[in-house]
């Protein structure tokens, strides 16, 4: 490699056209954060107007941060996908108000949406409840591999990364539904990456993220809970969204990773 001669790294994303659903707190946004500063084009959607909003206003209040400029303003849409009559609705008119219409397809797809859940006690589990969780965990990311060809640039450069969580290969008491339909995400990803080759699909498996997730909490609840989530990894801390956005950026970096599953925990699952 020539001395001189910039090898492109930092620029691989410059341009890029982004969407993260979920891109309104906590991971998503970081990933948007990110994104922006690398000079990608950044659509962020939500449930919640009012967080779209908030997370635009942040993400374009920080201009002096982006290092490659080129189209960077951030957009926002709302997106509900917590209703199954509606899901496969909803996510083709955010599909393609982000395209104009498939005139100007996504490089990036990611998928951070989720819901504050928790342990449910197999005791009061039912299958309603076995289908509730599974909406935004499971069946959100099957509709947009089934929609991603017509709305993703079909290309070994474009990708999609989903989210599952370290429960479903190390749960704590309580954590059926999640750790099911959290290995569901991992087994989806393999699938899709051969049905949407060469577009890839890869999975990004966190450990516990301080976000907004924990809002919410009284004061001597949280932080009993985040001394124990400390405890629960080998480095003894717990992940920030910042952290965690690195595995995404990495996955749509990286045009050679692909049906892969990256941990980004601390180290959970040798704790
Ligand atoms: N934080 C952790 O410790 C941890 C650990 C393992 C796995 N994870 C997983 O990582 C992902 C991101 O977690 P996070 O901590 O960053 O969560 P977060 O800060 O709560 O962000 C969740 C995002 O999903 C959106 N969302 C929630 N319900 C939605 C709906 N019905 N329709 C559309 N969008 C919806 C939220 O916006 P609106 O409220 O506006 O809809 C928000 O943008 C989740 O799948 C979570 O299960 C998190």
């Amino acid at each position: 490699m020539s001395e001189n001669k910039s090898s492109g790294y930092a620029s691989k994303l410059t341009a890029k056209r982004v969407l993260v659903l979920g891109g309104t707190s906590g991971i998503g946004l970081a990933v948007a954060e990110a994104v922006k500063e690398f000079g990608g084009k950044i659509f962020v959607s939500s449930s919640s107007q009012s967080k779209i909003d908030a997370a635009i206003s942040r993400l374009n209040a920080a201009e002096n941060k982006v290092l490659y400029r080129a189209e960077t303003k951030a957009q926002g849409y709302r997106c509900e996908l917590d209703n199954l009559e509606e899901l496969e609705s909803n996510l083709i008119a955010l599909f393609e108000h982000v395209t104009e219409g498939r005139r100007h397809k996504l490089d990036h797809v990611v998928y951070t949406a989720g819901n504050k859940v928790g342990s449910v006690p197999l005791t009061v589990t039912d299958t309603k409840m076995i289908t509730e969780h599974g909406i935004l965990r499971f069946y959100v990311p099957i509709i947009i591999g089934k929609l991603a060809l017509d709305y993703i640039t079909v290309s070994a450069q474009s990708s999609i990364t989903l989210t599952s969580g370290v429960n479903n290969i190390k749960p704590v008491a309580g954590r059926v539904l999640m750790a099911g339909w959290g290995s569901g995400v991992e087994g989806i990803t393999r699938a899709l990456a051969v049905d949407l080759r060469p577009i890839r699909v890869n999975c990004i498996c966190p450990g516990p993220t301080k976000t907004e997730l924990f809002d919410g909490f009284p004061d001597d609840v949280l932080q009993p809970l985040l001394e124990r989530y400390k405890s629960s990894t080998m480095t003894r801390t717990i992940g920030t969204p910042e952290d965690v956005s690195e595995s995404y950026l990495y996955c749509m970096r990286d045009t050679f990773v692909d049906g892969t599953v990256i941990h980004s925990s601390g180290g959970y699952l040798l704790a």
